[in-house]
């Protein structure tokens, strides 16, 4: 039987959640060879080099360089993972694409879905996977409350609530995290964005968005929002609501997600946890769906699922368009804030079926 040589990738800005790929990376180290770690800090680079020669095969040899170009012309270099600032993932991905390479760009997206839209297109154009990198995609508690919830457990659904409240350290909120014109936005576009995909997977898409935003935390320099409430219309009929705030102490990062329906609900605590995913029938007894969810195994089934696509051909399963639609979605809420008026969203060609 003969072995498929590694999938050769580099990993391109090592900042922030650089480990949580570099560990993927280690997970699937028998189908991926992590050539090089590229940052334009060296000693990011050389950071990342430090931790993933700890979880990557004995033996491989990995560079830390601040050489994008150098990366690009490699031709025996056929995939790349962007953890870069937002304002920079159209045009890195862009020329990656036409280098021919894979990519997998981490969330979101771009600013605009006319930005998302030029990637996709130069994707399909040169031939090449490029993938959403929303590891709210690959959570295995997102996944489970989707089957059952496709398997009819909770009857109709009458309503989705999501909230994600934590205390953004003072060291995450730096650089362009503070520019709204780097960022995108503020809590909403960079980390809340994670549960308009969820509240998209578990409740489908959502045709409308009423918006309140505010800021509590000053002091962080960014010159937006950093607590949201927003209510939706979804295309199913129901209702549903993110509360979004990153100046909430008390219960570190609570994600929760509810979904309500006519026989029962569900209940999702997307970060570690016991009972992370629970079945509330409205006869009988609570059913735990799923005890266990890992974060850092959100970012190894993502870079898994990346390395099935480009291997194997399977269907990619976090697309440009869903990047996209997340990305229209947090833009009407900021207009629908602005305005004071519910913003519609009307349905469009990409929309997954
Ligand atoms: N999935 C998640 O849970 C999650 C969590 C945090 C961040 N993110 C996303 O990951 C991406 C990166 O965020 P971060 O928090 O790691 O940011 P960061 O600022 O900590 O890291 C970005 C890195 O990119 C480097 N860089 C900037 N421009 C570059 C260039 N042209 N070439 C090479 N390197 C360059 C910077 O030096 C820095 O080290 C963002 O899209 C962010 O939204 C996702």
């Amino acid at each position: 039987m003969s072995i498929a040589p590694r999938t050769r990738l580099a990993l391109i800005g090592c900042g922030l959640i650089s480990p949580a790929h570099i560990r993927a990376f280690g997970s699937q180290k028998e189908r991926v060879e992590l050539v090089a770690c590229c940052d334009s800090r060296l000693e990011s680079a050389e950071r990342a080099v430090e931790l993933a020669s700890t979880v990557m095969r004995s033996g491989d040899t990995i560079e830390a360089t601040t050489d994008f170009n150098a990366i690009l012309k490699d031709p025996s270099i056929t995939a790349l993972d962007l953890c870069l600032p937002h304002h920079i993932h159209k045009e890195v991905t862009l020329t990656a694409l036409r280098a021919g390479k894979h990519v997998l760009c981490e969330k979101p997206l771009a600013l605009t879905p006319e930005d998302c839209d030029a990637m996709a297109h130069e994707a399909r154009a040169q031939n090449r996977v490029l993938m959403h990198g929303e590891n709210m995609r690959t959570a295995s508690n997102v996944v489970v409350a989707k089957q059952a919830l496709t398997a009819g457990r909770v009857g109709t659904i009458v309503g989705i609530q999501a909230t994600y409240a934590h205390w953004q350290s003072e060291a995450l909120n730096r650089d362009w995290r503070t520019r709204p014109a780097e960022s995108g936005g503020g809590h909403l576009m960079d980390g809340a964005i994670h549960f308009v995909d969820v509240l998209r997977q578990l409740g489908g898409e959502i045709t409308g968005v009423h918006a309140m935003t505010t800021q509590y935390r000053p002091e962080l320099g960014a010159e937006s929002e950093d607590t949201a409430a927003l209510n939706f219309r979804f295309e199913g009929g129901h209702f549903g609501q993110l509360f979004a705030s990153h100046a909430s102490r008390g219960r570190g990062a609570s994600p929760v997600v509810t979904v309500f329906g006519t026989e029962g609900c569900i209940s999702v605590e997307p970060f570690d946890g016991a009972g992370s995913v629970v079945l509330f029938p409205h006869e009988g007894e609570r059913e735990i769906l799923l005890a266990e969810h890992n974060w850092q195994k959100t970012f190894d089934n993502e870079v898994s699922h990346f390395l099935d696509v480009i291997r194997d051909d399977v269907p990619l399963y976090s697309t440009p368009e869903d990047g996209r639609e997340n990305i229209r979605v947090v833009l009407a809420a900021y207009e629908s804030a602005k305005s004071g008026r519910e913003v519609s969203l009307p349905k469009w060609g990409g929309w997954r079926r």
